[in-house]
């Protein structure tokens, strides 16, 4: 079993009346892909937020390579190196697309050549070169979700958080996507990735964990989750009838 990277203990979030994470523990292994399901609204961009620190928890501790990060500013997460992706996908449109990417570079080169080296190589990494010098209003969808990763990446983080990265994408476009996320774990980068759509994630992943109304219902292998009656349940709304 390798070093745990990140910890998450009892977390808990409200908003008003809401409980959208509640006491949720997992940990993720060092060179680790884990899965994170489950039905809309079940709070897993909510736990993203957390460990990103986009926004707070209630209650419970989040600890990256046995530092207590719980209350940590989101910049001082990156630099340490967690780096997310957006569910939505945000990207600077008039901007060209090597620019953006170089917002993420900075990160780690201040020298604005070296930057702009770094984020010419990650565009290779995802395949967007060709792309580099056009503003990023013109790249296409899928086109756009690569350039996300390829800003999240040129952080050079170690945790690569991504939401739902493969959402919306067309079934060769998400057989490239899964190849780039294999890709990136064998760069050395732990993932934690959300997906909708069981399909997709678990050909990929190591382990899944299965968020439902905001609880943890379920953890394995992918096998076991998808065979497990309380997941079926979720994902079916056989509980919501009950
Ligand atoms: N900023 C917010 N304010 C109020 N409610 C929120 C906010 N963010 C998320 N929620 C609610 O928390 C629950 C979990 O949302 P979310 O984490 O986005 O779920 P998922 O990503 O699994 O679809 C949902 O009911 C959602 O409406
Ligand atoms: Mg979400």
């Amino acid at each position: 079993m390798s070093a745990t990277l990140l910890e998450v203990r009892g977390i808990c979030r409200d908003f008003g009346a809401l409980r959208a994470n509640d006491n949720v523990s997992l940990g993720v292994g060092k060179g680790e892909i884990l899965g994170l399901i489950g039905p809309n609204g079940a709070g897993k961009s909510t736990l993203f937020n957390m460990i990103a620190g986009a926004i707070a928890p209630s209650s419970g501790t989040i600890t990256f390579e046995e530092h207590d990060i719980t209350g940590a500013a989101p910049e001082a997460r990156c630099r340490m190196g967690i780096a997310r992706t957006f569910q939505v996908v945000r990207s600077f449109d008039s901007m060209s697309v090597v620019d953006n990417v170089m917002v993420g570079a900075l990160l780690r080169d201040t020298n604005p050549r070296a930057a702009r080296q770094a984020a010419c190589e990650v565009l290779e990494f995802v395949e967007l070169e060709s792309r580099a010098e056009v503003p990023a209003v013109e790249l296409t969808s899928p086109e756009k979700r690569r350039l996300e990763l390829a800003r999240a990446l040129a952080t050079r983080p170690k945790l690569l958080l991504l939401d739902e990265v493969m959402a919306g994408l067309t079934p060769t476009e998400a057989r490239r996507g899964v190849e780039l996320v294999r890709r990136i774990r064998q760069s050395g980068v732990t993932v934690i990735m959300v997906e909708h759509v069981m399909e997709i994630v678990m050909p990929l992943v190591d382990r899944v964990v299965v968020l439902d109304l905001g609880r943890l219902i379920a953890s394995g292998s992918a096998a076991e989750v998808t065979n497990d009656p309380k997941v079926i349940a979720a994902y079916f709304g056989e509980r919501r009838h009950a």
